[in-house]
C-alpha cells in the first residue's frame, strides 16, 4: 500500500497556454517538451485506512495550501471512495517558480498511487490521469523530446525522439526563488477571456508544433531555436496584453535574454525559453553549456544556475518512503 515515484521536469519548447476544457483540464493547444534529466521530484504515497484526513508533506513541510489539487488527482487515479494517504514530495529544485514543479509532481504522483494501490496502468492511462492535475505534467510521463496532441476529447502524448539521440543542455538560471504571482491554470482562463491576440495564439500552433518536429527530427538546431524562441515570446505576448495583464518576468529575465541574444551574435549555439516564472532557460549544444553556464551566472541579480541534460519519463524507485 505504499510506493515512490520520481518524475523529472520538463521544459516546453512549443508551449501549452489556455484550456479547451477547464473540467477535464483540457490543453487548447499541442505542445511540446524536453524532459530534464538533473532536476526531480520524489513523490511517496501510503495509502493508510487508518487517517482521518489525506496528510500532504512537501520538502519536510506539511502543506495544506497544496492539498486540494493533490487530493482531487489521487481521487482521479484511486476513486472517490479511495484509502486516506500520506503524500511525501521531495525536490531537489524551487517549488511553484516557473521551473514545471507541478508537472514533476503530478506526473510522479499518478506514478505512485496507481502502484501503491496495485493497479497496472499503461503509461497513456497515467499521462491522462497527470494532464487533468496539471496540463504540462502528462508529458513527464514520457523521456527525451515529448509532444502532446489534442485527439477528439482526449490527449496523445508520445516521445518524438530520446534524449540519447539528440542530448541537449538545458542551462536554467533561477532569477528569483520567490513563488510566482498567479498560478498558470488562472493565468490561462484570465488570457483566454481577454487578451486580443489569444484566438491568433491557438490558429498559429500546429504551423509552430510542425515546424519543431521536424527541426527535432533533423537535428536542425537553428530551425528549433528558432520556432522555440518566436513561439515562447508569443505565449507571453498573449498573457501580457491579457486584463489584468499577467507578467511574470522580472529585470533579471530580461537581463538574461539579453546575455544569450548577445551569445547567439557570438556565434554559440543557444536559445531561450521561458514558462510561467521569471526564470530563464537556456537550450545549448553540449560543447557550449559550460560557456552559456558562466555568462548566465555573470547576469547581475542571478540568483543560482542549474544544468541539466535530457532525461527519462517518470519511473517507480521503489516502496520505501523517503525520510
Ligand atoms: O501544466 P501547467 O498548468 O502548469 O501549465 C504550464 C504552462 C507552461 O509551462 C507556461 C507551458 C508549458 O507548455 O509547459
Amino acid at each position: 500500500m505504499r510506493a515512490t515515484a520520481r518524475a523529472q521536469p520538463n521544459i516546453a519548447l512549443i508551449k501549452y497556454w489556455g484550456k479547451r476544457d477547464t473540467n477535464r483540464n483540457l490543453p487548447a493547444v499541442g505542445s511540446i517538451s524536453m524532459t530534464l534529466s538533473e532536476l526531480h521530484t520524489e513523490m511517496c504515497v501510503e495509502l493508510d485506512v487508518s487517517l482521518d484526513e489525506d496528510v500532504l508533506v512537501v520538502n519536510g513541510v506539511e502543506n495544506p495550501g497544496l492539498r486540494p489539487r493533490v487530493q482531487s488527482c489521487l481521487d482521479h487515479v484511486l476513486g472517490a471512495g479511495r484509502s486516506r494517504a500520506r503524500i511525501t514530495s521531495t525536490s531537489n529544485f524551487p517549488v511553484a517558480a516557473g521551473l514545471a514543479s507541478s508537472a514533476s509532481a503530478f506526473a510522479a504522483l499518478v506514478v505512485a498511487a496507481a502502484a501503491a494501490a496495485g493497479q497496472s496502468r499503461t503509461t497513456a492511462e497515467l499521462a491522462a490521469l497527470a494532464g487533468q492535475a496539471s496540463g504540462s505534467a502528462a508529458r513527464s510521463l514520457y523521456g527525451g523530446f515529448v509532444e502532446l496532441r489534442n485527439r477528439d476529447d482526449d490527449i496523445d502524448v508520445r516521445s518524438l525522439r530520446p534524449g540519447s539521440e539528440w542530448p541537449l543542455s538545458v542551462v536554467i538560471a533561477i532569477t528569483t526563488a520567490d513563488a510566482k504571482p498567479v498560478g498558470s491554470g488562472a493565468a490561462m482562463e484570465i488570457s483566454r477571456r481577454t487578451s486580443p491576440f489569444y484566438a491568433r495564439w491557438i490558429d498559429q500552433q500546429e504551423t509552430d508544433l510542425a515546424d519543431a518536429r521536424n527541426a527535432i527530427a533533423a537535428r536542425n538546431f537553428a530551425q528549433l531555436a528558432a520556432v522555440a524562441e518566436h513561439n515562447c515570446l508569443k505565449m507571453h505576448s498573449v498573457m501580457w496584453a491579457s486584463r489584468p495583464p499577467i507578467v511574470y518576468w522580472n529585470s533579471v529575465t530580461l537581463s538574461c535574454m539579453r546575455a544569450v541574444r548577445e551569445l547567439q551574435a557570438a556565434g554559440v549555439g543557444v536559445f531561450f525559453t521561458i514558462d510561467a516564472g521569471p526564470q530563464v532557460k537556456a537550450v545549448c549544444l553540449p560543447d557550449n553549456e559550460l560557456r552559456v553556464r558562466d555568462e548566465l551566472a555573470s547576469v547581475a541579480g542571478v540568483a543560482e544556475v542549474m544544468t541539466s541534460g535530457l532525461g527519462d519519463g517518470a519511473a517507480l524507485v521503489g516502496a520505501a518512503c523517503p525520510g
